[in-house]
């Protein structure tokens, strides 16, 4: 494998953004592996214009990780500031997806640890914050090999927000890393 390399989106990489997501989360290609989420949901993830709009907001960056020029992998990243206390500057992480031809080589690992790092550059960040569908227990697990613990708080996944799910018995649960 050569070098990744990493760079934030512009505009117009939101087509090849949302290719990825939706391959990865819920795509056939991954279906049925612990990476996968598309035995829960099988609606889209996302949308060409909610990338686009993301990649505009000032507090927003979309983290592309390429090998020769092919995206390999990108995540969000949200600067949400201080909460729960002051002393914590948390920053939000999500839309997390690695090319299914690539997966469990070690490419997550990586690009999840540069994001660690931009938060920190960007906006101080000492804290980052993500959500996991419940029943998603290998992930939970893979998070917490990162270093990230359950909080124990939880939202309601937003179904509104999505169609194409086999049941509505899971819910998000948050979890945390914090920075040294
Ligand atoms: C989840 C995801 C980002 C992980 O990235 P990845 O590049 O596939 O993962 P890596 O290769 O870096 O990690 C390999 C890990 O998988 C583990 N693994 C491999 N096979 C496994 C299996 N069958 N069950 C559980 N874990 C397994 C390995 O043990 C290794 O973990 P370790 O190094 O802690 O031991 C990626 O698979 C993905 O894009 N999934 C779809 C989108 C998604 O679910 N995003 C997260 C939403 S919160």
């Amino acid at each position: 494998m050569s070098q990744l390399t990493f760079r934030y989106a512009r505009k117009g990489d939101a087509a090849a953004i949302v290719d990825l997501i939706e391959r990865a989360y819920r795509g056939l290609e991954a279906a049925g592996k612990w990476t996968s989420e598309a035995d829960l949901l099988r609606g889209p993830r996302t949308n060409q214009d909610e990338i686009v709009s993301l990649i505009d907001r000032e507090d927003s960056r979309f983290i592309m990780a390429e090998e020769s020029g092919k995206l390999q992998g990108c995540c969000l990243v949200q600067g949400v500031g201080g909460e729960p206390s002051r002393t914590i500057n948390a920053a939000y992480f999500g839309m997390f997806a690695i090319e299914p031809d690539a997966h469990g080589v070690g490419l997550g690992k990586i690009v999840i640890a540069e994001a660690e790092r931009r938060v920190a550059d960007l906006w101080g960040a000492n804290q980052v914050v993500m959500t996991v569908i419940n029943l998603r227990h290998e992930l939970i697990a893979w998070y917490e090999r990162r270093g990230y613990r359950q909080t124990g708080a939880t939202l309601p996944f937003p179904f509104s927000e999505t169609s194409g799910e086999a049941h509505r018995d899971f819910y998000l649960v948050e979890m945390r890393k914090d920075l040294s």
